[in-house]
């Protein structure tokens, strides 16, 4: 089949590549030429392993990044929308990005071949049903007859796009119409797990229902990382180490979700549990749990700053081991890193040097922080205390490099 994949970042390069590895024709679409320009060099413009590969392996043969939108679209028979679908007003989704994507579509397509509009950015529960298919139809296509409709969320984790794409454990496929199921279950015809067929709602709410779990599993340890400090005399990282070991869940990735550390970051679990929450709070449900685990995210790096101020004065250098929002990534959205040096920075501790192994550039992009970017060895050598806020394996043995006092936030030493 030929598709056109609109947003080439981590979920929309791995999609376009990924249908590329299973014999369709693709084309991707990118707004940010600076991004276009990498990746026409057969560079990834993010960390991501594997991609890098299969970028090489099909660019220009059966993945073409298009300077002609137009033709793209007429030749597809699905179009895919993986643009970011950030915070917007309230905690609730902005949906610009994916509204602009779908009036370009729009604007070139009215030659009654029949396609599917596929969304696979994360977009709250009811969106497609009461928010795209009228709009869609508003600009006189009716859906399920001239065009379809579908949503096909991911699950993929940074880090492990390539095979969380590849060899998927599940799909769900949100439709309405069978000719679009049709169509979209080709598309996965060489994919060996096995695929859902659910309404838009029930697909939209899934994704949700995985971010918001991991989400709560985050805070609730956090909270009781929190309840040990409170108590005293409790050895954290010895007191979840053997909680894993239960038989139910040992053994399972779950567990790192079950660890506590700085607080979630990163793209996706923030703003979607910010979206739901916000979105069903203006319906009139006050979902209390997914209330409370937001506040323990923003307010984790209170306590961790706390922590960090208990034993060393405002004038001393504090320095910073870890920037991106987990180790393996140089993703640095929402990164628990930022959110705490802010607040010590607001506290009036402004002497901070920070130190991370790839994500140092697109911190020092993203965010104006006034701190010191040096290496490893600097920070050990000239900081009077040390913070480690991501769990890069390199910060294992930096108990052997320095005898300097550590605050662990994230339980790894
Ligand atoms: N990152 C993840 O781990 C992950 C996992 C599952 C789902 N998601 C969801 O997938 C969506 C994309 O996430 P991401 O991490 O890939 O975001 P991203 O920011 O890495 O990529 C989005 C890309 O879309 C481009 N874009 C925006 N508007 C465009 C337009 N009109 N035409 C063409 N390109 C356009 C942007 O320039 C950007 O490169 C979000 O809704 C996110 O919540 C992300």
């Amino acid at each position: 089949m030929i598709i056109t994949v609109f947003g080439l970042g981590f979920v929309g390069l791995t999609t376009a590549l990924g249908f590329a590895q299973k014999g369709h024709k693709v084309y991707g679409y990118e707004i940010n030429q600076k991004r276009v320009d990498t990746l026409n060099n057969k560079v990834l413009p993010f960390h991501e392993p594997e991609l890098d590969d299969a970028l090489i392996r099909h660019l220009n043969k059966n993945f073409f990044i298009s300077n002609d939108l137009k033709s793209a679209l007429l030749e597809s028979d699905c179009v895919y929308y993986c643009v970011g679908t950030p915070y917007g007003e309230n905690g609730q989704a902005n949906l610009s990005y994916l509204f602009s994507a779908i009036d370009s579509t729009l604007n070139e397509i009215h030659d009654n071949k029949y396609r599917v509009l596929v969304t696979k950015s994360t977009i709250p529960p009811t969106t497609t049903k009461n928010k795209i298919i009228p709009y869609i139809e508003n600009k006189g296509f009716k859906v399920g007859k001239d065009i379809g409709i579908a949503n096909n969320p991911e699950f993929l984790r940074e880090g492990h796009c390539w095979n969380d794409f590849i060899n998927s454990d599940r799909i769900v496929l949100g439709v309405s119409d069978n000719k679009s199921k049709e169509m979209i279950m080709k598309l996965y015809e060489k994919f060996d797990c096995p695929l859902f067929t659910v309404s838009l709602n029930t697909a939209e709410f899934i994704k949700y229902l995985s971010n918001t779990f991991l989400a709560t599993l985050i805070s609730f340890s956090n909270e009781m990382s929190i309840i040990a400090d409170t108590l005293g005399e409790i050895n954290v990282s010895e007191a979840f180490k053997i909680f894993h070991l239960d038989k139910r869940w040992n053994g399972s990735d779950i567990t790192s979700y079950m660890y506590p550390g700085c607080g979630y970051g990163g793209y996706c679990l923030p703003k979607d549990t910010n979206a739901i929450y916000a979105l069903t709070k203006s319906k009139g449900f006050n979902a209390k749990i997914l209330e409370n685990v937001i506040w323990t995210n923003d307010n984790i790096s209170k306590f961790i700053v706390n922590k960090i101020t208990r034993t060393i004065e405002k004038k001393d250098k504090i320095g910073i081991l870890g920037l991106s929002f987990k180790p393996g990534s140089d993703d640095v959205r929402d990164t628990a890193a930022a959110r705490i040096i802010k607040e010590l920075i607001q506290r009036g501790y402004t002497n901070i040097m920070v130190y991370d192994p790839i994500a140092m550039d697109d911190f020092k992009e993203i965010y104006d922080l006034d701190v010191e970017y040096v290496s490893k060895e600097d920070l050990i050598e000239k900081a009077e205390e040390l913070v480690i806020t991501t769990a890069w394996d390199e910060f294992k043995d930096i108990k052997q490099l320095t005898d300097k006092q550590i605050v662990d936030c994230r339980y790894m030493l």
